[in-house]
């Protein structure tokens, strides 16, 4: 198969498409704007791989998208995204561009020149806090913030567009993922990095929030098979089935780094904060035989260790445009003064 992938720079697309490369045959067409969060070192080891070719440009370029499927594509897999809901809440306006609008501009690039699969990476956000149980792919949308809000209507239009011109669009809905070329505003890797540098812990509220972590490489896996085996008109969820408290996840940090529980700042809780994600994922495990490979703690320790071990990559990413952030922004929210 030739596949488009889109946001192939960032995390999960970078991971994706490293499987893919390394384990089946199908080529790669990565297109990707390269926002503050697009890092071309993450897919260094590819150039120059007859399979795998590079294209900077914004999914929301419709003559772009046009000539790119014009020229012969059998799947698009859409991670572009602005996926970090903090900055969803300083800057709603481009978390509705890339990732409701994008995704609109590529499904009509579709009408036009068909591909065989459109798969839409999702989110567990969009189903809203989940106070007891779990959350199925038939629950109500329910997103909190303009990041999930703007991920709820992106999968809306998908379906519009299967239901209204026949496109074969299938929705992959991921929980939390780990794990190396994270960027370091997450929780985990922030946390890591930062503890690394004996710098403070920016913990939300009470930290007793929970997520569903899943690690990227099984995450990959999952999306793999659907690419491959999943149906058209259909939801998926990838869930990680690993919920944890962001306190649990922040311990076993500072446990491994050796660093003590002091690095912890407790800050006012993040608005419209979901207090709890759990992903029911018994679909794809029944239609597909999906099962994370990777128990939690093993995954996180890998994690901590690839943080260890490369640290040139993440005080790079740290230095850039991730440093005004921090002065802005990030230091808000530590209760410093900006600079
Ligand atoms: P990321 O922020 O690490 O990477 C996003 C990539 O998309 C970057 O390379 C960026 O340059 C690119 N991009 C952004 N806007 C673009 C545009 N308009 N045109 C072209 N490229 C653009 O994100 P991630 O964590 O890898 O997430 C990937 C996808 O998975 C997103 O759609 C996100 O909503 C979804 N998702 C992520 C998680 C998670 O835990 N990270 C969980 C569930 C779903
Ligand atoms: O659930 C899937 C989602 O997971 C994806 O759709 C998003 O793209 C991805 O960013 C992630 O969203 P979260 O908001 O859950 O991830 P984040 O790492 O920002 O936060 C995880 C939890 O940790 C959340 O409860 C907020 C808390 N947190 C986060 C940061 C960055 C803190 O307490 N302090 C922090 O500094």
């Amino acid at each position: 198969m030739k596949i488009l992938v889109t946001g192939g720079c960032g995390f999960i697309g970078s991971n994706f498409i490293r499987l893919i490369l390394n384990e089946t045959s199908h080529q790669v067409i990565n297109l990707d704007s390269l926002t503050y969060a697009g890092n071309l070192e993450n897919l260094k080891e590819l150039e120059g791989n007859p399979h795998y070719q590079f294209l900077k440009g914004d999914i929301r370029d419709q003559k772009l998208a046009e000539k790119i499927l014009s020229a012969g594509i059998d799947a698009i897999i859409n991670f572009a995204a602005e996926s970090h809901v903090d900055r969803s809440i300083l800057d709603p306006q481009s978390f509705l561009q890339s990732n409701y609008f994008g995704c609109a501009n590529l499904l009509e690039s579709c009408r036009k020149f068909p591909v065989k699969i459109f798969l839409q990476i999702s989110t567990d956000e969009v189903y809203g806090p989940f106070p007891k149980g779990l959350a199925d792919e038939g629950c109500r949308l329910n997103p909190s913030s303009p990041y999930s809000a703007s991920k709820a209507g992106a999968d809306l239009l998908c379906f519009s567009y299967h239901k209204t011109f026949g496109l074969p669009v299938t929705i992959a809905r991921l929980s939390n993922n780990y794990g190396p070329y994270q960027f370091p505003e997450k929780l985990i890797p922030l946390f890591i990095t930062n503890a690394l540098e004996d710098q403070p812990l920016p913990l939300y509220g009470d930290g007793l929030q929970v997520r569903d972590w899943i690690f990227v490489e099984d995450a990959c896996q999952a999306l793999l098979l659907i690419l491959e085996e999943g149906r058209a008109g259909e939801i998926y969820n990838v869930g990680g089935g690993n919920q944890r408290t962001n306190l649990e996840v922040t311990r076993i940090i500072l446990q491994e780094l050796k660093r003590s529980k002091r690095l912890i700042k407790y800050i006012q809780d993040r608005p419209g904060h979901d207090r709890r994600y759990a992903l029911d994922s018994n679909k794809i495990k029944k239609e597909l035989g999906f099962a994370p490979a990777l128990k939690f703690e093993d995954g996180l320790l890998l994690t901590v260790k690839w943080y260890q071990d490369h640290k040139k990559w993440w005080q790079k990413v740290k230095s850039g445009e991730y440093r005004l952030y921090y002065e802005g922004f990030y230091r808000q929210k530590l209760g410093l003064k900006k600079k």
